[in-house]
């Protein structure tokens, strides 16, 4: 089965990221908001990204408006039955989810691949929603979609190989650097990263050290990239709480528990660069 219509299922900061990788690699996109109004703003981010990317000579203004013009947006689950692969990026919620695959199954006819963009939930729990668990995937996408190469193809024991094996062959299609995975809590990166940035807040408080110090120190002693709180900075603290609440559900483990420093942030909504304020400021 080609893959040519994609769906996408929630268009906020994933969704939106991924139907824009999906137009530029030239897929029809149906992206389904659960209202008109929240689709048509994503629309408006997708033109903005990709008027940087013209800006910028990425692409051409003729390659923007084409990409665009491959894009439909809905309210409506049903509209999504003539795509041969839909992906799932709503709300992290497994009850959601599970709500959405059940409707995704029984409107979309097999065997077009249903696939969850979830960061720390059970793929097989969200695939038990569904009477056809054989076309459910997982295809882990990272913040920022258009940026980030990384796409985990998460398998659990019920997919079957005709599913996986054209989800991963997308992904290639997109450009991006494929990694095929088990269903485990946290998929590879999560599952590594959290408890990671876990520790660098905690030993905030244990060493004294600021934040400034602790980037500092993974930068030039680890050849990190980014320190870990900018990038917590980066994830939104929420985002960050949050899969750190689900993998400590799952693992039990005390290190994946958020460190009391980061609840304290997210209860006062300094919630990183989206709100202007984390571990640093943004204008
Ligand atoms: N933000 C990240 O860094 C990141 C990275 C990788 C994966 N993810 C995963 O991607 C998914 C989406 O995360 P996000 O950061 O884009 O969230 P977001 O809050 O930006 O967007 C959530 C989307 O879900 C929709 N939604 C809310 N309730 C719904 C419902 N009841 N039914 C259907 N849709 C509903 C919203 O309209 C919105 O489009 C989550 O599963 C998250 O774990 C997030």
């Amino acid at each position: 089965m080609e893959i040519a219509r994609v769906g996408v299922v929630g268009l906020g900061t994933m969704g939106a990221g991924i139907a824009q990788v999906c137009l530029q690699a030239g897929f029809e996109v149906v992206g389904r908001e659960v209202e008109a109004e929240l689709g048509e703003q994503a629309r408006g981010r997708i033109d903005h990204y990709l008027g940087r990317g013209v800006e910028k000579e990425r692409l051409t203004r003729d390659d923007k408006d084409a990409a665009l013009a491959r894009l439909t947006l809905t309210t409506e689950l049903a509209d999504l039955a003539g795509c041969q692969l839909v992906i799932e990026a709503a709300f992290e919620d497994l009850a959601v989810k599970r709500e959405l695959f059940g409707e995704l199954d029984r409107l979309v006819p097999a065997p077009a691949i249903l696939a969850t963009n979830t960061s720390a939930l059970s793929v097989t729990q969200i695939a038990d929603a569904t009477a056809t668990p054989e076309r459910v995937v997982g295809l882990h996408f990272f913040n920022p979609a258009p940026v980030l190469p990384l796409v985990e193809v998460v398998r659990t024991a019920h997919t079957g190989d005709e599913a996986f094996d054209a989800a991963f062959g997308f992904a290639q299609r997109l450009g991006k650097e494929p990694v095929a995975c088990n269903d485990t809590p946290g998929f590879i990166v999560n599952r590594i990263l959290i408890p990671l940035l876990n520790d660098c807040v905690r030993v905030l408080d244990e060493a004294r050290v600021s934040p400034e110090d602790v980037d500092r120190a993974l930068r030039f002693g680890a050849g990190w990239p980014l320190g870990p709180c900018a990038l917590i900075d980066l994830i939104g603290v929420d985002v960050h709480v949050h899969a750190s609440e689900a993998l400590h559900r799952a693992l039990g483990e005390e290190r994946m528990a958020p460190p009391e420093r980061l609840l304290e942030m997210q209860r006062e909504a300094r919630l990183g660069r989206k709100s202007g304020q984390g571990f640093f400021s943004y204008d």
